[in-house]
């Protein structure tokens, strides 16, 4: 029989335990210190508005903090038949404790509980992507500095269209990573608002202080309305989902082109054999997979979004159960985004660039802007211009001098590193 919380004589059975429990466990395990972590928060406040004796307190806490040490230690369980994390945390200090462990829930729900833990969580998560992307974000600047005079085609349509270099490449994804890098900013103050106090999701009878526990958890503020609190369910998962689906859409098209360049059609990068794949009938091979795992990747996480907003649509305010699901849905995803991050900064490290990708003639038309520029520069109107070398082009009359002269800001010859590494700054800067 299962040790529920709410057993009051007739427990669910065990099919109905099974099925709506599901794989919550597991998930909720990685919710355990951030629970522990609220909990003393709670009976701190608890006594501090006399619903606690200090001597209550002083026992409850050390009860907690040990239960602490267990997680960090990786010795703590949840047990089989214990419904979840907040059910294990409150058994172990009733039975460590006696009755003062049965003390801790009062002014609370574990709908709160969970609301806090998540967000606990989803606030050191979020920390983590933005690192891993700091990491990522100045490999791209420095390889970007040190490539800034190599030349590759750039296209429009699949097209060869204008020259750009790896500067420009490796700079422009950079620069897209402070673009998103505003929207985890966001995700961040949305995750970083505490909902411990909404209770079930009205609020408590208790006078309960919600700033003191504001200030312990060391949220930057409030999910003031006790509704709003419970609202906060979905919403912030969804904003979290929103941001690393933005650095997702980014890395996703970063390991498209190297697919791409890695191919011995293009040859225009290239990576140590060790970190490319065989083929077991043909000996050849030296396949992009991790780039083409990364892109799938990416993928499934852009997709997380989406699957939140279904899960929660059509759902009244107020808990439901559905919220539970949350967890599969974004934990897996963020556990993804960190690899790839990681995994896009190891690949990185090892690129090799071709240094004389535009000595091919199929490159030569890069150049036609060029030319008519140039012709422009010499007093020639620039449609005239234009005209004139599209008929050279047709005619196989044209001569590519292989020269660039770009001086504007953002472009091949001024790459704005500095200004692109001030974005961000403000971008990260939380
Ligand atoms: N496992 C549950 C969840 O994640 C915890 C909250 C349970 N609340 C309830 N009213 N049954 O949503």
């Amino acid at each position: 029989m299962a040790q529920t919380l709410w057993n009051k004589g007739k427990a669910a059975t065990e099919v109905v335990e099974e099925f709506t429990v599901g794989n919550d466990r597991v998930l909720d395990l990685r919710l355990a210190k951030y629970d522990v972590t609220g909990s003393l928060a709670h009976i701190k406040m608890l006594e501090s508005i006399g619903l606690l004796s200090s001597e209550e307190l002083a026992l409850l806490t050390a009860g907690l903090e040990e239960i602490l040490k267990e997680i960090e230690a990786g010795t703590f369980v949840l047990e089989d038949g214990v419904e979840d994390i907040h059910s294990e945390v409150e058994l172990l200090l009733t039975r460590r404790l006696g009755d003062i462990g049965k003390k801790i829930h009062s002014g609370r729900s574990r709908n709160d509980q969970v609301l806090v833990d998540v967000k606990l969580f989803l606030r050191d998560e979020v920390k983590k992507v933005r690192d891993e992307v700091m990491a990522l974000f100045e490999l791209l600047q420095s390889l970007s500095e040190k490539y800034k005079d190599v030349l590759l085609p750039g296209y429009t349509h699949t097209q060869v269209a204008m020259p750009s270099s790896f500067g420009l490449w490796f700079g422009a994804y950079a620069e897209a990573l402070a673009d998103d890098m505003f929207m985890l900013a966001g995700a961040f103050n949305v995750v970083d608002q505490n909902p411990l106090g909404s209770a079930a999701g009205y609020g408590s009878s208790f006078p309960l202080d919600r700033e003191m526990t504001t200030r312990l958890l060391g949220f930057g503020d409030l999910d003031y309305n006790v509704v709003a609190a419970q609202m906060s369910r979905g919403r912030s998962e969804k904003a979290v989902a929103s941001a690393i689906g933005a650095f997702a859409l980014t890395l996703n098209k970063l390991a498209a082109d190297c697919c791409l360049y890695m191919s011995p059609n293009f040859g225009f990068i290239k990576f140590p054999d060790e970190l490319t794949t065989g083929s077991s009938i043909m000996p050849h091979k030296k396949n992009p997979d991790v780039w083409e795992i990364m892109r799938g990747h990416c993928n499934q996480i852009l997709s997380t979004e989406n699957t939140i907003s279904l899960l929660c649509s059509n759902l009244q305010h107020g808990y439901h159960r559905d919220l539970q699901l949350l967890k599969d849905i974004l934990f897996p995803a963020l556990e993804l985004m960190h690899s790839c991050l990681k995994m896009a900064v190891y690949m990185l490290e090892h690129v090799e660039v071709n240094r004389t990708i535009l000595d091919a003639p199929i490159y030569d038309y890069l150049f036609t802007v060029e030319e008519v520029n140039r012709r422009v520069l010499s007093g020639k109107p620039f449609r005239d211009a234009y005209k004139e070398v599209g008929i050279e082009v047709n005619e196989g009359r044209f001569k590519a001098e292989k020269k660039v002269e770009h001086t504007h800001l953002g472009s091949i010859g001024c790459l704005a590193t500095e200004q692109i590494a001030r974005k961000m700054k403000r971008a990260s800067n939380w």
